[in-house]
């Protein structure tokens, strides 16, 4: 699919360097914004029949839902989906004309790091440049609003690291010794869980998960890897990941309510 008209090249902003990431300085550089929506997965923890992103959750398949909330943010240049070679289901699940400013790479990887790492150069073929801001969001987590996406936006656009929605543990955390029992209690008060969108310039995150390789299940922790502290944005829980059967129907009760 064509660049849209809006997506006119950027103007040149200073590169600000490494030294003030790690000294997590507040440089502003505004860039602008894409979103990166990793769909290679085949959704084996949720059993369903196709893989999980196309199955169907209060009568539309998750990633529609998914897509609509990145749709109602006008300042993303675009939303490209990374998807299988292998892919059988996207066209028929979801209508091509259903979303504008959308664009497909067939470039998905054995693990979501490979994904998002493939879809990142399939970005700069579509015109995205190295302080660009990229929003990497989990296709499974479909009950997105775009006030959560603008909340991360507006905490991070100024930031010279990046950063990610989380939520602070609210449970007591325990570390089992390899069979279901306890070994440890582990203190919660500093713990968060990552969720999405997290927010990286192009060229950082690319960097990044080269070096991190392959295993590495969000952007965050290759970034960290890197000895750079992301800003961690407050979510909400109803932003959780599709994962298991019992997901579906918890899903469908949330959206039920808005
Ligand atoms: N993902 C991807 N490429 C992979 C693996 C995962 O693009 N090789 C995507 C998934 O499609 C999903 C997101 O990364 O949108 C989060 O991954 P996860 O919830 O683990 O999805 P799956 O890997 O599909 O599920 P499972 O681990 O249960 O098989
Ligand atoms: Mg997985």
């Amino acid at each position: 699919m064509p660049l849209p008209a809006s997506a006119t090249p950027q103007t040149p902003v200073p590169a600000h360097g490494e030294q003030a990431a790690r000294a997590g300085s507040r440089a502003r550089a505004p860039g602008r914004c894409w979103a990166l929506v990793p769909c290679a997965g085949l959704g084996e923890r949720a059993g369903a029949a196709l893989p999980k992103q196309y199955a169907d959750v209060a009568g539309e398949p998750m990633l529609r839902h998914t897509l609509r909330a990145l749709a109602a943010l006008p300042q993303l240049q675009g939303t490209l989906v990374v998807l299988s070679p292998h892919d059988e289901h996207f066209e028929a699940r979801v209508p091509q004309h259903a979303f504008d400013r959308r664009w497909l790479a067939r470039v998905g990887g054995a693990t979501r790091a490979a994904s998002v790492a493939a879809g990142l150069a399939a970005l700069r073929e579509r015109g995205a440049e190295d302080l660009d801001w990229v929003l990497v969001h989990d296709a499974a987590r479909c009950l997105l609003q775009p006030a959560w996406v603008q909340r991360l936006i507006d905490a991070v656009a100024d930031d010279a690291v990046g950063g990610l929605l989380a939520l602070p543990v609210a449970d007591t955390v325990k570390c089992e010794e390899g069979s279901a029992r306890v070994e440890q209690t582990i203190p919660r008060d500093r713990l968060w869980l990552a969720q999405t969108p997290q927010m990286f310039r192009l060229a950082l995150l690319q960097r990044a998960l080269a070096q991190a390789g392959a295993q590495v299940t969000d952007e965050a922790s290759a970034v960290e890897a890197l000895g750079l502290r992301p800003l961690l944005v407050p979510g909400a829980w109803e932003n959780l990941k599709i994962t298991w059967p019992a997901d579906f129907a918890l899903a469908e009760r949330l959206l039920a309510t808005r």
